[in-house]
């Protein structure tokens, strides 16, 4: 039986984001900046910082509107990857993390943009509560999959076709959820991934497939924090 409350996750995140700031960003860096309740706890922590008068020459490139306008609203002094194309390091969270730190991520609708500027950087660093490890991707998340709206529904039953329950996400208000690209999400329901790999490539290679919350490969370091504290795990390899 679990012990933890909203509140004890809502803490771990804050302490995985803070630590991940503390050991990773240094002055002069360009830093990519994450998307969710987590991530956000990273923006705060360089928000802290500066105003600490460290960091304060940091530049920040956002993976979301809703990133950069926590960012602005901070103080947080933002760029982009047109103008730096390679980044430093990444902080961002994700929804599951398996033992070999792949991750699916996309739960916030910024997988597209997260992926960019994990591709983009020299490091990335995830940071999690312990709630979101995962003995096997797929395990305890959908796996978001983003699709223009053009032809949509021919998207979903070629996901249907690969094995998914297709859900299309739909925002607070009812509405369909648009991404930042003006994108659709579909939420897709595999169950456990036995090859990851496969499917990413599946969906790589589908056009109208713009973009899919399968992060294989991508991680460098993790962050976990949990009742026992805060965790770093580099990938081995
Ligand atoms: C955003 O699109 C996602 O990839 C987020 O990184 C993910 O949903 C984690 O969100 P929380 O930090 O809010 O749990």
């Amino acid at each position: 039986m679990s012990h933890e409350s909203g509140g004890d996750t809502i803490r771990y995140k804050r302490e995985a984001a803070a630590w991940a700031v503390d050991a990773f960003f240094r002055p002069g860096m360009v830093v990519g900046l994450g998307t969710g309740s987590t991530a956000a706890f990273a923006v705060q922590r360089l928000a802290e910082a500066r105003a600490e008068g460290r960091l304060t020459d940091v530049l920040g490139v956002p993976t979301s509107r809703g990133t950069e306008a926590l960012a602005r609203g901070l103080g947080v002094p933002l760029t982009t990857l047109e103008e730096h194309p390679v980044l430093d390091v990444t902080v961002d969270g994700a929804d599951e993390v398996a033992p070999d730190l792949s991750l699916i991520k996309g739960g916030g609708g910024a997988l597209l943009r997260e992926k960019i500027v994990a591709q983009a950087s020299r490091r990335v660093v995830i940071v999690v509560d312990a709630g979101k490890l995962s003995p096997r991707l797929g395990t305890r998340w959908p796996l978001p999959v983003e699709v223009l709206p053009f032809g949509w529904r021919s998207q979903a039953l070629f996901l249907e076709s690969l094995g998914a329950r297709v859900t299309p996400r739909r925002g607070a208000d009812g509405a369909p959820f648009h991404t930042d690209q003006g994108n659709l999400v579909l939420d897709c329901g595999f169950g456990p991934l036995h090859r990851p790999e496969e499917l990413a490539s599946r969906l790589d290679a589908r056009a109208g497939v713009v973009g899919h919350g399968l992060f294989l490969s991508l991680t460098t370091d993790l962050v976990v924090a949990g009742p026992g504290g805060v965790e770093h795990r580099a990938r081995s390899g």
